[in-house]
């Protein structure tokens, strides 16, 4: 059985003092979580969320890491950054990197070595666009960025990931993937995964649905085999609707 994970992507919303209020909120309403609970923060946040939850069970990820340990990569930041200041997840490869900051699958590739390298645990975006959903290349997209995002990664180190699966038109939209879609695209990122590495770490790792999750529909999106838990961009700023889907995740 894998323990569901639920973490919150908030983007660029909430400034540092902002931050540490919705923290110490999310802190409270999972307290007696029984999935993994974990809030992404943008940069400047990270240490003051990380003080404001100390006690907690609420773990703290980054938007993004740098592939290089350190240098003249200015505005960038390294894994030993994260780590030093108790951050323990990393988001890569989301598609607003991809489409706004020229990330692509090798980049993704690159940040998810370092991330491991550096003892964070990614949070791997993977996820079609609209185009390539209606000209029939959803699947392909979906397994050639995962299969590249894990070029060069061990099986045993693969397994402690995690995946996003989220569709690019259901981000921010309000348009939700069906249970039945998400199921579908995440089965096949799972069997990507079983022909990288085998059937042990396609059991062991874990895979999110994200785009438009919210407290209505999180249950029967996290009722599906292959979904295990969700990554959430809006609802994850409201620390009731964020609660909500924690809830679904019993
Ligand atoms: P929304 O939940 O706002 O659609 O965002 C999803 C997302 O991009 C999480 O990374």
């Amino acid at each position: 059985m894998r323990k569901k994970i639920i973490a919150g992507n908030w983007k660029m919303n909430k400034t540092p003092s902002e931050a540490a209020v919705l923290a110490k909120e999310i802190a409270e309403v999972a307290k007696d979580a029984v999935c993994d609970v974990v809030i992404c923060p943008t940069a400047v946040c990270l240490d003051g969320a990380i003080k404001a939850i100390a006690d907690g069970n609420v773990a703290v990820g980054a938007q993004n890491v740098h592939f290089e340990e350190k240098g003249a990569f200015t505005g960038e930041l390294a894994g030993n950054m994260l780590t030093e200041i108790g951050v323990k997840y990393v988001i890569i490869g989301h598609s607003e990197r991809r489409q706004y900051f020229g990330e692509t699958d090798e980049t993704v590739n690159k940040r998810t070595i370092a991330a491991i390298n550096a003892g964070l645990t990614p949070i791997v975006c993977v996820g079609e666009t609209l185009t390539e959903r209606e000209q029939g290349i959803m699947e392909e997209t979906v397994r050639r960025q995962t299969k590249i995002a894990y070029l060069g990664i061990d099986g045993d180190k693969a397994a402690e990931t995690v995946i996003a699966y989220e569709p690019v038109w259901a981000i921010g939209t309000g348009k939700t993937a069906t249970a039945d879609q998400a199921q579908e695209v995440c089965a096949i990122i799972r069997d990507t995964i079983c022909g990288l590495y085998g059937s042990d770490v396609a059991e062991k790792i874990r895979i999110q649905y994200g785009g438009s999750m919210n407290d209505a529909n999180a249950a029967e999106l996290l009722s599906k085999p292959d979904i295990d838990g969700g990554l959430i961009g809006g609802a994850s700023l409201v620390a009731e609707k964020f609660a909500a889907i924690i809830n679904a995740a019993k």
